[in-house]
């Protein structure tokens, strides 16, 4: 068991969440020599086949309280950004035998970077981080936004405040849309109390990809970077998704820009939460426009991103359990994260109608004949044996190659061997580097 300082014994770890990047995150995990017992909640059937999966929900802390004390959990690695948002490094904090469990996730307060567009937008502007120029409104000064959109030039960035499962940001291509879409969000609660305000920025044109930290509040270490495909559609046309595949490393990320996203954008940040006194301990993903080699920050997340993990975990090859151990321990600076040389290309195959409606239920044939790619598991069920569909996103399948090309083609090798009725994937991810 887990027992401080220098003492790298055996760790039972709860991972929360059951998606494609929690099955990334236990196939990664259950490989360190630190990891006892695996558990996670509730889990998919991917993960099941690293760990045990626990039907607890990620957001009944009372619940996983029991679990953690129950199982003897000595960390917990949170997945995606709900119960952070909602508190769960603060509920840890509070109540006495959970205190001594490590949690990676950064404080409410930390994870508000995430829960609020203009939150994040203050502490930018705050601590002189590289982002778009912005305004915020509310049912209050709803006229002045009005009058502010037609002292903008279209497209108008519209982003509700608060958490809108994804679908929060409005891109509107005229000052009359996006004037009616302010109204809509703001006096017609559109997305809920998640409207009730809204950052209005600058449009900015060039090319996105995500960089990933893990902090302990002081220090931080980087993990691969990765561009995610967003859109549903070949050429990044039609609906914005969760994401439909994602590459890492990019070309376009050299030296010389990473160099400026760390001073002006990582840096800035792990100081900016230092001198506002919030504790963070857990990943950072930031969302950045590379506009002519000068990076923006686009949004913050305090999580790994889905699929990103799918790709950035084949591409850690040192201990993660080992690193987060030294993140507890304030001792992150001392680590030494070692990434595979080689490029990882993720593909997610998706059921016929996502992001729209789609049915649930098709059988999955084929997983077990695919043998040079990794099949995480993002929206599955298991029946009587038989894995089924479960989601919209339903499977990411991951593979190494010496390039992006390589990696991606060894995907829709893999793929092919795989069926399900209406699967959809896009042929095209990483198109623009191969
Ligand atoms: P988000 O939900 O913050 O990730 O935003 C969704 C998408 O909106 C991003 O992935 C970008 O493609 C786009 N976006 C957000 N902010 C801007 C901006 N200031 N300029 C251009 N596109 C943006
Ligand atoms: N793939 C985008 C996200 O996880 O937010």
């Amino acid at each position: 068991m887990y027992q401080g300082i220098f003492n790298f014994a055996l760790m039972n770890i709860l991972i929360l969440g059951s998606g494609g990047r929690e099955h990334a995150l236990a196939w990664k995990i259950r490989q360190s020599p630190l990891c006892e017992k695996l558990y996670i909640a509730p889990g998919n059937p991917g993960t099941a086949l690293h760990g045990e999966n626990i039907p607890v929900s990620i957001n009944n802390f009372e619940a996983i309280e029991q679990l953690v004390l129950e199982k003897n959990i000595n960390m917990v690695v949170v997945g995606p950004e709900d119960p952070l948002v909602n508190g769960i490094y603060n509920y840890f904090q509070l109540v006495e035998p959970l205190r001594n469990v490590i949690l990676i996730g950064p404080s409410k307060v930390g994870a508000m970077l995430e829960g609020s567009k203009a939150f994040a937008k203050q502490f930018m502007l705050r601590h002189g981080i590289s982002t778009a120029a912005y305004r915020e409104f509310n049912a209050a000064n709803l006229a002045e936004g009005l009058a502010y959109i037609e002292t903008q030039k279209p497209p108008v960035v519209l982003k509700a405040d608060g958490l809108a499962a994804g679908k929060g940001v409005l891109i509107a291509a005229t000052r009359g849309e996006a004037k009616a879409e302010l109204t809509e969000m703001i006096a017609g609660a559109k997305f809920g109390e998640a409207s009730a305000k809204v950052v209005i920025e600058e449009f900015l044109k060039g090319i996105e990809f995500s960089v990933f930290v893990l902090t302990d509040g002081v220090h931080y270490r980087l993990l691969p970077h990765a561009k995610d495909y967003k859109r549903i559609g070949e050429g990044d046309t039609g609906l914005n998704t969760g994401g439909m595949g994602c590459v890492s490393p990019l070309p376009f990320v050299n030296d010389g820009l990473m160099k400026k996203v760390e001073e002006r954008v990582i840096v800035p940040t792990i100081r900016g939460l230092q001198k506002d006194n919030v504790i963070y301990k857990g990943f950072i993903y930031f969302g950045l426009m590379n506009v002519n080699g000068e990076p923006f920050v686009i949004e913050y997340n305090c999580r790994l991103g889905d699929p990103e993990t799918e790709v950035v975990m084949l591409r850690i090859k040192s201990d993660l359990v080992k690193h987060l151990v030294a993140l507890e321990e304030g001792k992150l600076g001392e680590e030494d994260i070692e990434i595979d040389e080689r490029a990882a290309a993720t593909i997610v195959m998706a059921s016929s109608g996502y992001p729209g409606a789609y049915e649930k239920g098709k059988e999955i044939t084929g997983i077990e004949n695919v043998d040079d790619s990794i099949v995480f598991h993002c929206g599955t069920t298991t029946k009587n044996g038989e894995t089924f569909t479960n989601g919209g996103r339903v499977l990411a399948v991951s593979s190494f190659g010496k390039n992006i090309a390589e990696a991606v083609t060894q995907s829709k090798t893999s793929i092919k061997k795989i069926h399900f009725d209406g699967m959809y994937y896009r042929k095209d991810i990483g198109w623009e580097f191969q």
